[in-house]
């Protein structure tokens, strides 16, 4: 089957070529975003294979449908960049990558938990100035702190179990508690108590219409003051013009970010040579208690395989029955 590969970035087309090596599928590699505007690329392609930042909207589905796409292929587990109703109305089949590396995401985390807490980026900085002063980098023992997960699906159970081997307490919240969670020492807790009580409070839930600026003005005056936040999940999770205001007033003691609500216009991208139009960005980078990195939470070698492997599965699969291994159809929008 001819593939159209969108956002292709060179690590993405090494571990694709590995996965295709057998040369099952024609894979069409294209840097571009998709939107819109770039749908006509996939001309003579019968699947699209698109990254988190790609436009699935009505109107690019529809272009791609026209053109003879029969199978969207997500190389990612968040589907909310899809819409699934138009998809379904025009018989597009979507697949996606459920599962490729939990301890990826949950690892980064921890990474940017620890650097928050241990002053990681300022440290580093002062030493390679020569600056060995300590002053600004008093930490925290995370023994004996109490860490809130939101969202205990793969990635949060993950990060929950490496907290517990700190030596954390572990409160979490989610609408479907997991066995597994509990069997490990995760204490359920509605969600008021989940911000009133963690030190960290880290997100792992899925972007639903419920999730959207889940964690707004009102949820963060209920987090203990100068608590720590900290989002891998996804951008919009968080209302981050109410998460700066909090970093002013001294409410959020800090924060650590992997994703960011409109993101879509700067991760991925090289852009040191440019001004950053993007105020709201601008002004999260000033302060020296938060660290944001470019959606690389997923980024290990380990992963890429497996979203590499599982990405060509689910065009095998929709090759041999008409559908992908690990389908997303509308009815997943129903909670
Ligand atoms: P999952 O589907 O295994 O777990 C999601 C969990 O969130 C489920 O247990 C669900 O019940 C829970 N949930 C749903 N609504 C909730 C709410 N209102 N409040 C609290 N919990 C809620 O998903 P997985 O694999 O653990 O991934 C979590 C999220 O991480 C993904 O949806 C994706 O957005 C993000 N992600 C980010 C990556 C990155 O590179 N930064 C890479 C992979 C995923």
């Amino acid at each position: 089957m001819r593939v159209a590969v969108y956002s292709t970035r060179a690590y993405d087309r090494r571990f694709l070529d590995e996965a295709n090596a057998a040369g099952r599928h024609e894979l069409v590699y294209l840097e571009p975003r998709l939107d819109a505007d770039t749908a006509s690329a996939a001309a003579g392609a019968q699947a699209v294979c698109a990254f988190v930042n790609d436009r699935l909207d009505a109107a690019t589905q529809a272009l791609l449908h026209s053109l003879g796409v029969r199978l969207l292929v997500l190389r990612s587990a968040g589907f909310n960049h899809v819409d699934l109703a138009a998809a379904a109305s025009l018989g597009l089949a979507v697949g996606r990558v459920p599962e490729y590396s939990p301890h990826a995401v949950a690892e980064h985390t921890v990474a940017l938990v620890l650097t928050l807490d241990r002053k990681i980026h300022r440290a580093w900085a002062r030493v390679r100035e020569g600056n060995f002063a300590l002053e600004g980098l008093l930490g925290f023992d995370l023994h004996g702190r109490t860490v809130g997960v939101l969202g205990t699906g793969k990635i949060g159970r993950c990060f929950a179990r490496i907290m517990l081997g700190f030596g954390c307490r572990v409160l979490a919240f989610d609408p479907q508690p997991h066995p597994e969670a509990l069997a490990l020492g995760v204490l359920y807790v509605g969600l008021p108590d989940l911000l009133a009580r963690s030190d960290i409070l880290s997100l792992h839930c899925p972007l639903t219409p419920q999730t959207r600026h889940l964690v707004d003005a009102a949820a963060l005056a209920q987090m203990k003051p100068g608590a720590m936040l900290v989002n891998t999940s996804r951008g919009a999770v968080v209302d981050t013009r109410a998460v700066i205001d909090a970093l002013k007033s001294g409410q959020l003691g800090s924060l650590g970010l992997d994703v960011y609500e409109e993101e879509a216009d700067l991760f991925f991208r090289d852009l040191s040579d440019s001004a950053i139009a993007d105020d709201v960005f601008a002004r999260l980078l000033t302060f020296p208690n938060v660290v944001i990195t470019g959606h690389q939470a997923f980024f290990t070698e380990d992963a890429l395989r497996a979203i590499a492997q599982t990405t060509l599965a689910n065009v095998d699969h929709f090759v041999a029955t008409g559908s992908p291994l690990h389908a997303v159809s509308v009815e997943r929008l129903v909670p």
